[in-house]
């Protein structure tokens, strides 16, 4: 197969969701029905102190915490799926985030009972950033939840996105008995037993009186005015609106219960886009170009702890990746090949020989790759929309005068993986640590000394959020840096950042200073 027909059949995709909604259990059950793991349990969720297949750290282990995203590929009815795991904890938010730029669509499971939470809206801006397809799955519908039609208008106002429902529940809770496939006119029965497949499909049109004789005549009743209100207000599925990112299809089921997941997966093969062309510098790339791109969205760390390696998840964009060919890195304008690119199910891995674009392989990794790295044939290219987000929470970096010079070494290459990001101030050269939840600080300590053997201290640095500032007046600029003179700093890439102190006070610097633009990616838009 060429290039173009491998990746009509790639669907590279995140599930992500507000901790404890369902993720893990929801990736579980897809892996079973695609038959790429055997075993319920085999994917635990990352709160469980055990070596899982979705968690391989150390640190995780330690911690039972997901700290990083791992890749399993797969295939399901002839297409190859890649699915992209992400941290469950929020701290570790900033790893999501990046893991987003690297898929075509996502998956947000949503829990019934707690509606659209915190982490979920966060999730979705980022994907709005980028205008991600994205289809819901709402779930734990065999809890006593909310109604259907609360649980859509959340959706859309929180989430800024039409809800397209798919099914429509029949009943909930104690009395869930299944859902009506709108999109697809059929009747999915919950029969719950230990199966993967606990649905009893029947193909009916929603008056038919198969719908009375099986799930009996006051929910008929209730179903038909449901599906007739589902209708009126949220329309047609529109297949444009979803890739455009702008509606979303919306599906009912419980991941626990085997119920829901293999409607939602089957129609997520059918509708969920192939890859598509990925925005650089200078053009944009399409899948189907002969000469390879991709680029470097998250570093995984001593996976092997015999071994310093890390790995470098490479997500390739165009053209074909071949084991053993010479590529170049555009930053370093250096020629590198890989004799062991990996593909993963989890801590399980295999070598392969090519890969195509919407595939996610590993790279063995000697220290040569930062996060947004790209790789092509000789191209200078650069993509964009690998961005680093303004951190909310601070540590000072205090050396301990022993050994100053692997800390510097360790404190780098961590800032290379993305673990964190790393300020100095202008005034001061004190150094800030920034990251978006204080368990990002303890991984840091703690890779630091095991990994380094330096020991270093963190104090708290008080700011309310660092966010990038630039401007096209220069006499304002440095004016507000003279007046702001101890909260301004730098990042890695020389940026100039200021530190604010609080949500008020940053929003009326933003008021009293028009000339100057506040960023909250270092991605200047
Ligand atoms: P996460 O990855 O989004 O954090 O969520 P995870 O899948 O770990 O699920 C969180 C909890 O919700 C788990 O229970 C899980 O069993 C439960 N759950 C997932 N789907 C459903 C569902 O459809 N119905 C119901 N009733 N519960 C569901 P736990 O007690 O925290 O963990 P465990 O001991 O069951 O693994």
């Amino acid at each position: 197969m060429g290039v173009k027909e491998e990746l009509l059949r790639r669907r590279t995709f995140a599930i992500i969701s507000h901790p404890d909604a369902g993720k893990t259990t929801l990736t579980e059950k897809i892996l079973l029905f695609a038959g790429a793991v055997h075993m319920a349990g085999a994917v635990k969720s990352n709160k469980i102190k055990k070596t899982t297949v979705s968690d391989f750290m150390e640190i995780e282990r330690q911690r039972g915490i997901s700290v990083a995203s791992a890749v399993m590929s797969f295939e399901y009815m002839g297409l190859k799926l890649n699915l992209l795991d992400t941290p469950g904890h929020k701290d570790f938010a900033e790893d999501t985030y990046r893991t987003l730029t690297a898929v075509d669509s996502v998956v947000l499971v949503v829990d019934s009972v707690k509606g659209v939470e915190e982490q979920t809206e966060k999730l979705m801006k980022v994907c709005r950033m980028r205008n991600t397809p994205v289809i819901i799955f709402v779930n734990k519908l065999d809890r006593e939840g909310r109604n259907p039609v609360d649980i859509l208008d959340e959706l859309e106002k929180k989430l800024d996105i039409r809800a397209c429902p798919m099914s429509w529940p029949i009943g909930m809770g104690s009395l869930f008995k299944g859902v009506y496939s709108l999109h697809a006119g059929a009747l999915r029965l919950f029969r719950p037993h230990t199966g993967t497949d606990n649905e009893e499909v029947t193909a009916c049109s929603i008056d038919s009186a198969a719908v009375e004789e099986t799930i009996g005549p006051d929910a008929a009743a209730q179903l038909r005015a449901d599906a007739a209100l589902a209708e009126g207000v949220y329309g047609a599925f529109d297949r444009a609106a979803y890739l455009e990112g702008k509606s979303a299809p919306v599906f009912f089921g419980s991941a626990l219960n085997n119920f829901g997941v293999k409607e939602m997966l089957d129609t997520f093969i059918d509708m969920a886009p192939c890859p598509g062309p990925m925005k650089a510098e200078n053009r944009s790339v399409q899948p189907d170009e002969s000469a390879l791109t991709g680029f470097v969205f998250k570093i995984h760390a001593n996976i092997d702890l015999r071994h310093r390696d890390r790995i470098a998840f490479f997500r390739v964009c165009s053209g074909r990746f071949e084991k053993n060919k010479f590529y170049k890195h555009v930053r370093t304008g250096s020629d590198i090949r890989f004799a062991a690119p990996a593909q993963f199910l989890g801590s399980s891995k295999d070598v392969i020989d090519e890969a195509y674009p919407g595939d996610v392989i590993g790279l063995y990794d000697r220290k040569n790759f930062k996060i947004g790295d790209t790789l092509t044939e000789g191209e200078p290219l650069n993509f964009t929309g690998i961005p680093s987000f303004s951190p909310e929470i601070f540590r000072e970096l205090i050396h301990t005068a022993k050994k100053a010079k692997q800390l510097e070494k360790g404190l780098s290459q961590l800032m290379d993986e993305g673990v964190a990001q790393l300020f100095i101030m202008k005034n001061t050269g004190r150094k800030i640590i920034g990251t978006v939840g204080p368990l990002q600080f303890e991984v840091i300590k703690y890779r630091l000394e095991h990994e380094y053997g330096a020991e270093c201290r963190l104090e708290t640095y008080n700011a309310y959020k660092a966010c990038w500032i630039r401007s096209e007046n220069r006499e304002k600029f440095e004016e507000f840096c003279r007046f702001k003179t101890d909260a301004i700093g730098q990042d890695k890439d020389g940026n100039t950042v200021f530190f604010t102190e609080s949500e008020w006070m940053l929003k009326h610097y933003i008021e009293d200073n028009p000339e100057i633009s506040f960023y909250f990616t270092s991605e200047f838009k």
